[in-house]
């Protein structure tokens, strides 16, 4: 028998997604732990060092357990793809008056974050854009730690499942920020992604450990529905970017209140992600090499040039295909509202569904009458 994870102790069965890059702050996370849902924080593009600091700072803010996400590194890129591209970019940075960043690769200084994480253990531990070896899931386990994955496919939860994963992160196309997929393979990428529901069913045929759903969910319905389709949690991102608490840029919550159409880009960093379409992303998405994070590095002036002018037009607006349906409240509240929708939701659910047919075969055979 497996033994008892955060999952099974939530009052509400909440995730708040990881969102690196600016969003996620102690705040946030500490937040939805308080109003029992689960909180993360985003550990993707900070030093070691500043990791710390948050985890600190997220200790003084709730007793309640919160989780930390770590971006499994990947391989360098062929340098002359992104020569070409930061070639196509010059006269947009100049405009925007600034130089292009050093297109580096670097490993977002795993190492470190995961020794850190050894020595100050959280209650899980959740990896994107891979999965780690065996050895360093078993260290986790040696601190009390439990480990999540992030798949796009059914190979990736084959193989985070055969790794010792404890439980799978199963995110949907719909989703808003980068794909979780452990490779980038522009090649491989011909079905455009799997969505969410269809993604459940595929891999809860794989794999026989708890699911955590993520993609798209706005609503207490589509929590309700997730868990109706067998996952044990509902992950939400986008739904989060507009509670007071995130650390979400001014031209990204206005793109938020707005009703442009996503889609799917490596124009910002290199890697598929899912945002609000604008000019840079139309203007580019077709030229970006699968490259990260050397893009990230690259577009990183230009993204602060537009964040700090106001214009969205430069910025990455990552979000969801539901993003339209977001709600600006306390995230506190916003766990709260949307487990009461869900409820509800259920509830709606089975009385569509009526008795158990036993139970209406034996109410025809009393001759009680259904309203
Ligand atoms: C602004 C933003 C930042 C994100 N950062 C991360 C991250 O650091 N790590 C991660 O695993 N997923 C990240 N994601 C993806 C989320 O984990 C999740 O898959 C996605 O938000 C789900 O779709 P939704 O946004 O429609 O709820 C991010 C998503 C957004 C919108």
């Amino acid at each position: 028998m497996r033994h008892s994870l955060v999952l099974d102790r939530l009052a509400v069965p909440i995730v708040l997604a990881p969102l690196a890059g600016g969003p996620a702050t102690p705040e946030l996370a500490a937040a939805v732990s308080n109003a029992g849902g689960f909180g993360f924080l985003a550990a993707g593009y900070l030093p070691a060092s500043a990791l710390a600091e948050r985890l600190e700072r997220t200790r003084t803010l709730t007793g309640a357990p919160v989780g930390v996400n770590l971006f499994v590194p990947g391989s360098p890129a062929p340098p002359q793809a992104v020569d070409a591209y930061a070639a196509r970019l010059v006269d947009d940075a100049r405009q925007a008056g600034v130089e292009l960043g050093a297109a580096r690769f670097d490993d977002d200084d795993w190492a470190a974050k995961i020794e850190l994480l050894l020595a100050r253990p959280v209650a899980v531990v959740s990896f994107v854009f891979g999965c780690p070896e065996p050895e360093v899931i078993d260290r986790f386990h040696d601190v009390g730690s439990e480990v999540w994955v992030s798949v796009t496919r059914p190979e990736e939860a084959r193989r985070a499942v055969g790794s010792g994963a404890d439980a799978l992160v199963v995110q949907g196309a719909e989703a808003g920020g980068h794909r979780a997929s452990f490779r980038d393979d522009p090649a491989a990428d011909v079905l455009g992604g799997i969505g969410l529901l269809s993604l459940l069913q595929l891999v809860r045929a794989q794999a026989d450990i708890p699911l955590v759903a993520t993609g798209g969910i706005a609503t207490g319905a589509a929590i309700a529905a997730v868990l109706a389709a067998g996952a044990a949690a509902a992950q939400l991102g986008t739904a989060f970017l507009r509670c007071p608490e995130a650390a979400t840029a001014a031209v990204h919550r206005q793109a938020l209140a707005d009703h442009a159409p996503t889609a799917m880009t490596r124009a910002f960093t290199g890697r598929l992600a899912r945002g609000i379409r604008n000019r840079f992303l139309d203007r580019y998405s077709d030229d970006a090499p699968a490259a990260y994070p050397e893009l990230h590095h690259l577009t990183a002036p230009m993204r602060q040039a537009g964040r700090a002018a106001g214009d969205p037009g430069l910025v990455n607006l990552w979000a969801g295909q539901t993003y339209e349906l977001g709600r600006q409240l306390p995230a506190g509240q916003l766990v709260r509202t949307l487990g009461e929708e869900a409820r509800a939701a259920l509830q709606q659910a089975q009385e569509r569904l009526g008795p158990p047919a036993d139970a209406a075969a034996g109410e025809e055979h009393s001759g009680a009458e259904r309203p």
